[in-house]
């Protein structure tokens, strides 16, 4: 078990790749506080959680809100006495030009995708570093790294993520906190699932996103989690401030 005695925050881990990433570090012996603004969501990662044998607890939040990230971050003190790792996981995504992107969706947008992060980090780390130290690891995206068509308010925030993870590894690398951004590719998740049902035809957009992967599928969400798991526990002990990207060759070419 690599994460035994440890206790995790991961958020978004109602759905996709945070769900799979909070039942990955159960797995590996975590605490896992199970944060997401879904209930539903949140209460059926718990619940599979439990029925394995695992301890986990729901906590509600929306990450764009300060006063409910740091009431998050105290629920899982206050529960079991300390936080090891953070996952920044929680994230949206308005499908829009620059030109196109309406006002409103820009800040939404970065005010969840990456003011998020901020507020995760901000209250995280100070009870982090009274222990001892931790670590972090922020889903950002291969949007963080190149160009995606028609998502300006995204890449901006996922680029953003990968810049704050950066800045926070070398401001508290004497602290013992490393963190590291992950950057998956195009991951067969409930968000892609919503994003084809929006489409007039859902079947051929399907096959056109599968056909641009150079390995003629999307990424699953427990190879993003085994990711995850990787940078959270000490086999990554010499890394911090890097972006990880699991995208299938996606964006090697
Ligand atoms: N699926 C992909 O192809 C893909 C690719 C690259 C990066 N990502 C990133 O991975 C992360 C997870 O995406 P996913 O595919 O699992 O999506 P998803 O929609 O399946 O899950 C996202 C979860 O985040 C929660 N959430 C959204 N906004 C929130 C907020 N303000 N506060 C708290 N919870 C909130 C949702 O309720 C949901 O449970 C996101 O940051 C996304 O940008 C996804």
């Amino acid at each position: 078990m690599k994460l035994a005695g440890k206790v995790a925050l991961v958020t978004g881990a109602g759905s996709g790749i945070g769900q799979a990433i909070a039942l990955l570090f159960a797995a590996e012996g975590a605490r896992v506080g199970v944060a997401d603004f879904s209930e539903a969501g949140g209460n059926a990662t718990v619940s599979q959680i439990r029925a394995a044998g695992g301890d986990a607890e729901f906590f509600r939040v929306d990450v764009s809100r300060s006063a409910e990230v740091n009431a998050t971050v105290d629920g899982v003190l206050q529960r079991w006495g300390q936080l090891d790792i953070l996952c920044n996981n929680a994230g949206m995504g308005v499908a829009a030009t620059v030109v196109e992107t309406a006002e409103e969706d820009w800040d939404r947008t970065l005010a969840v995708d990456l003011k998020g992060v901020f507020l995760g980090c901000k209250y995280a780390i100070p009870p982090m570093i009274a222990h001892g130290g931790g670590v972090i690891v922020n889903t950002a995206s291969v949007a963080g790294q190149v160009g995606v068509l028609n998502r300006a308010a995204y890449c901006a925030a996922k680029a953003g993520v990968v810049g704050l993870t950066k800045s926070v590894a070398v401001d508290y690398v004497g602290q013992n906190i490393r963190i590291n951004a992950i950057c998956p590719g195009t991951v067969d998740s409930p968000w892609i699932q919503k994003i084809l049902s929006a489409q007039p035809d859902p079947v051929a957009e399907r096959q056109r996103m599968v056909e641009r992967q150079p390995m003629g599928r999307m990424g699953e969400p427990a190879e993003i989690a085994r990711a995850a798991l990787y940078l959270a526990c000490d086999d990554s002990a010499f890394v911090t401030g890097t972006a990880l990207v699991i995208d299938g060759g996606l964006t090697a070419r």
